[in-house]
């Protein structure tokens, strides 16, 4: 199928390998290295969080399990806690468990944000507690910054590490009064995606400090990931710091735009009503095969690509969508997309 916009980041021309190459073409000189890329994208990841080290890996999966495993060894214990719609919990096949004999404790109600009364209500010594910023799978929403202060301190004082996921701290980041050091300061380690908001192809950084992240170096080569050479993954992503991270405010502010169009609009409505980052969830009155079958026939007719799945509902005839705003999403207007998200039910 041939996909000539898309209103999701993960998806559309901006990404075919072929558009990836040539982008490619304009930062590789005769004078890159192999490891160049890499080394370079560490250095500028540490210092736009304000840590010490920081360190590539092959995908965010392998790096926030290490995080947890270095937290778990260091801290001779074996369960963390977290959100219970965690990616780590939901998209892992368990890997922490099967990988690294680790316990997962979900906390908290799985749509809602993380209390620290949740947190209280573990009682097995943790070694780390992870936070995600911002909560993708209900809609992106982000803690206050002092409930975040208050829980990752708690979380500290009880002898457990914070750690963050911030696959999207970028995106995150705007919906703070506060600076990314600031932000990433509440955390003992942070992992970041290079392939969402940077709009990379694939890879992830882990940062925190100089012990924990040398320890993570020696777990990431006993499971395949110390690919030092990864200078495609590493390249494209720094041309993502480059560009996209002032531009950050900007798709925050679009996707607000387009929020408050469909809740106006009244087929549909977003969670959050009002978007606090570039991402936001719609929550449409059609049943998840309904609108995937609706968006597949948009997409064959159009070429345009308005979500990547349909998630489904507890109420069967409801389901919702995830819309992240990034470079693709600015070519549509929010009129458009709210008369897109209405059009669904006439192309199942
Ligand atoms: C919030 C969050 N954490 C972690 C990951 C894992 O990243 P990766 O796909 O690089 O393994 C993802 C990927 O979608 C994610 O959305």
């Amino acid at each position: 199928m041939d996909i000539r916009r898309s209103l999701s980041n993960h998806a559309g021309p901006r990404r075919s390998p072929h558009e990836v190459l040539r982008r490619l073409a304009e930062r590789i000189t005769p004078d890159t290295t192999a490891d160049g890329p890499v080394r370079e994208l560490e250095a500028r990841v540490a210092g736009l969080l304000g840590k010490r080290k920081a360190l590539f890996f092959p995908s965010g999966t392998m790096a926030q399990q290490t995080a947890l495993r270095v937290h778990a060894e260091r801290r001779g214990r074996v369960a963390f806690a977290g959100h219970p719609q965690s990616h780590l919990h939901v998209w892992e096949n368990q890997g922490y468990s099967v990988v690294h004999g680790l316990r997962f404790h979900p906390v908290g109600d799985r749509n809602a944000l993380l209390t620290l009364r949740d947190l209280q209500t573990v009682k097995e010594p943790l070694a780390a507690v992870v936070f995600e910023l911002p909560q993708r799978d209900i809609g992106g929403q982000l803690p206050s910054l002092r409930d975040l202060a208050e829980q990752t301190s708690w979380v500290r004082s009880a002898g457990a590490a914070a750690h963050c996921d911030g696959a999207r701290i970028w995106e995150a980041q705007t919906g703070y009064e506060a600076t990314l050091p600031e932000l990433a300061g509440l955390f003992d380690t942070v992992y970041v995606s290079l392939y969402k908001g940077l709009e990379g192809v694939r890879g992830a950084v882990l940062a925190g400090d100089a012990e924990t992240i040398e320890h993570a170096e020696v777990r990431r080569r006993r499971l395949g990931g110390a690919i030092v050479d990864a200078w495609p993954l590493a390249a494209i992503a720094l041309m993502g710091l480059d560009e996209n991270l002032e531009r950050m405010p900007e798709f925050k502010a679009h996707a607000q735009a387009l929020a408050k169009a469909i809740n106006d609009d009244g087929f549909a409505h977003t969670t959050p009503r009002t978007p606090q980052t570039p991402l936001f969830h719609v929550h449409l009155p059609m049943s998840q095969q309904e609108a995937q079958r609706a968006a597949e026939n948009l997409a064959e007719e159009t070429g345009i690509k308005l979500f990547l799945y349909a998630r489904s509902n507890p109420d069967p005839g409801r389901c919702s969508v995830e819309v992240s705003v990034g470079i693709p999403a600015l070519e549509f207007t929010p009129r458009e997309v709210a008369e897109l998200i209405r059009g669904l039910p006439s192309r199942v």
